[in-house]
């Protein structure tokens, strides 16, 4: 059977990233073709150091005024396109060259607490301001817009009125854990 592609982008710690990573290592008819990031410091770079995969650094140019980007991921040619805590919108020519092909994880049960400005913690934050007693994950393909295209998979967990913002975001980066590469596998095969 032909090898399936992965290309991860990522904008910050990588966990997730990691996770996904050491989810495919026994499973040799996937492989990690790249992981790109916007952030020239970003952990997620020593994490591939680490992992023995290629990190690749691109600055706003190369994403949003050129085919760069394109070109790259042309070259690695990927099956699927994961965006693994990837914060900048994905510009056209991505979307139109890798149409249901790039997938998004966010950290909330959208359509609740998605669009610009809602990642990471700033998410968790809301949701706690509104006193939820629920949120969850939001594994998604990527279109135009933020956070609205066509949703694959989410899981919920519950809320403590006690839970800090670290909590919430404990437990949904542990649902993420679970499901991601499992989503992204059963797209892959
Ligand atoms: C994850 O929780 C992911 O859902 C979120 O960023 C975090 C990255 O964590 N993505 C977004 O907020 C996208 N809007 P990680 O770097 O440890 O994988």
């Amino acid at each position: 059977m032909k090898t399936k592609r992965l290309v991860l982008f990522a904008s910050g710690s990588g966990s997730n990233v990691e996770n996904i990573v050491q989810h495919f290592n026994d499973r040799p008819n996937v492989t990690i073709a790249g992981v790109l990031t916007n952030k020239r410091d970003a952990k997620v770079l020593d994490r591939c150091n680490r992992l023995n995969i290629n990190g690749l650094y691109f600055n706003k140019n190369a994403f949003q005024k050129s085919d760069c980007v394109l070109n790259i991921l042309k070259s690695l040619q990927p099956d699927l396109i994961i965006l693994a805590g990837f914060l900048w919108k994905i510009p056209e020519n991505l979307i139109q060259n890798y149409p249901n092909k790039i997938v998004n994880i966010h950290p909330a049960l959208l359509p609740k607490y998605g669009g610009k400005g809602m990642y990471g913690n700033h998410v968790h934050q809301a949701v706690k301001d509104n006193s939820e007693l629920e949120t969850g994950i939001t594994i998604h393909y990527v279109n135009k817009n933020y956070d609205e295209g066509a949703i694959i998979h989410q899981a919920k967990t519950a809320i403590a009125p006690s839970d800090s913002v670290a909590d919430i975001a404990n437990k949904v980066h542990q649902l993420e854990y679970e499901f991601f590469p499992k989503v992204i596998e059963k797209l892959l095969l």
